[in-house]
């Protein structure tokens, strides 16, 4: 059975004040539940030395939202996998459609970023897509195999057990269109065949697929309900406590 993992991707909002109130709330409000998935909160990178000091004992697990390949060196602005271990990250997303779109990440350097995340025990949320125009054109399944398959170049049966696929068809990401629950599935099928004929039958079984693009409490039951679906990546709807745990509960 693979355990559903329900991820927040905060994106570029909330202060270190906000961060901190958001992260309390959910702390407080998740404290007495018994849950049958994984909670992980990426915050921006301003906010994750607080976040892991407030989360600490409690189920929340914490992740980034992005990182660089390199060690260490002269790349202003970037940010190393272990500088994110360090304040405490387990998770990174890496190759989000925002990442590959606004700052024209290609398949190439995100397979470097995922090599690197597991290569310092950081698990990397890889996050795969078509966006309107290759749904419309029916190039869906080609867009993802290619995603998929360049984004875990030369990484092992071994590693590839600690990597989340994400499956956000572009054009439900933060539009409040989201792909039917039918859709979904039909795509995270396709993946997992793909990460079988990738590794085997039994690793693909392992391994989580996310859905993420406009997931919200009122939606999440039935998307997680699909059999290949195996958690969310939430964008909008984790910036509340309360939506965020609506679907969490869902989970
Ligand atoms: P959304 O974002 O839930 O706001 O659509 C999802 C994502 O970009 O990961």
């Amino acid at each position: 059975m693979r355990r559903k993992v329900i991820a927040g991707n905060w994106k570029m909002n909330n202060d270190l004040q906000q961060s901190v109130n958001l992260i309390e709330e959910l702390k407080s409000k998740l404290a007495n539940k018994t849950l049958n998935c994984d909670v992980v909160i990426c915050p921006p990178f301003t906010s994750l030395y607080e976040a892991k000091k407030i989360i600490d004992g409690s189920i929340i697990k914490l992740g980034a939202q992005n990182m660089f390949y390199e060690d260490s060196g002269a790349f202003t602005g970037e940010i190393s996998a272990s500088m994110l271990k360090s304040v405490g990250c387990e998770y990174v997303i890496l190759g989000h459609s925002e990442r590959r779109t606004i700052f024209g990440e290609k398949d190439e350097m995100i397979n470097k970023k995922v090599r690197k995340a597991i290569s310092q025990n950081l698990k990397p949320i890889l996050c795969v897509g078509e966006t309107l125009e290759e749904r419309e054109k029916d190039v869906t399944e080609k867009v993802v195999k290619r995603q998929i398959e360049k984004g875990l170049n030369y990484v092992t049966p071994d590693e590839v057990l600690n990597v989340i696929i994400a499956y956000e068809p572009v054009w439900a990401i933060g539009t409040g269109k989201t792909a039917t629950p039918e859709q979904a599935q039909e795509v995270h099928a396709f993946i997992r065949k793909l990460l079988a004929s990738m590794y085997s039958k039994d690793f693909a079984e392992l391994i989580p697929i996310q859905y993420g693009g406009s997931v919200k409490p009122d939606n999440a039951k039935e998307l997680l309900s699909q059999k290949d679906i195996d958690g969310a990546l939430v964008g909008g709807a984790c910036l509340k406590a309360d939506s965020f745990i609506g679907i969490i509960d869902a989970a």
